[in-house]
């Protein structure tokens, strides 16, 4: 992939549309020694989204765009994340999808993660496809993103065993425990950390 560390911190951007659990964990990596990156932008398409407020507190630039024309959105967003430098983007729970043209700006540069086992359970309610089909393990999965949903090459996942009482709720909670630990990691490897 053609990012290199050099002697900066890869300037990127998170997209949220909720919580924003996983923009938090890689806020604290981002301020850990060993990190190649930094966060430099917040991006949500939700006003509302929880995961705004940390923009707040580790004083970090935020945008919210609606998202609800998609070319002018991702035209503003474009211009934005071109005047700020950033050079990668992480999704970390961003509900839209991206279209080809945004996403060949930024080629090979916007990673994503998805709580399930890819290319098992692709799109949304992950977790619940899962105990439907009686599976004894889900997990999450940290990709690179191309124009196919869910779908750009697999960098690294993490197995999680589906207990016997096992709700949606306490299999997303069990696996977002993991998330955190795996995105991290993720942006490690790809850059051969
Ligand atoms: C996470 O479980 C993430 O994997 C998932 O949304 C949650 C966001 O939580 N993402 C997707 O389903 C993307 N298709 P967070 O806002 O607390 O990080």
């Amino acid at each position: 992939m053609a990012l290199s560390t050099g002697y900066h911190r890869v300037r990127t951007a998170v997209f949220i549309s909720g919580t924003g659990s996983n923009l938090k964990s890689l806020i604290k990596f981002s301020k850990s020694k060993k990190s190649p990156i930094s966060v430099n932008f917040i991006i949500s398409n939700n006003p509302k989204a929880k995961g705004l407020n940390y923009a707040k507190k580790f004083k970090i630039k935020k945008t919210v765009l609606n998202f609800q024309n998609k070319i002018l959105s991702e035209n503003k967003l474009l211009s934005i994340l071109k005047k700020n430098n950033i050079e990668m983007i992480c999704l970390a729970g961003f509900m839209k999808i991206l279209s080809k043209n945004f996403i060949k700006n930024f080629k090979g540069k916007i990673l994503n993660i998805h709580p399930s086992l890819l290319p098992k359970y692709k799109g949304l309610n992950t977790h619940e496809k899962a105990l439907i089909n009686k599976e004894k393990y889900s997990g999450c999965t940290v990709h690179f993103v191309n124009s196919r949903l869910d779908s750009g090459k697999i960098i690294l996942q993490k197995k999680v065993k589906i207990s016997e009482n096992e709700t949606v709720e306490s299999l997303a909670k069990k696996i977002l425990v993991q998330e955190h630990k795996l995105y991290p990691k993720a942006i490690l490897k790809i850059f051969n950390l």
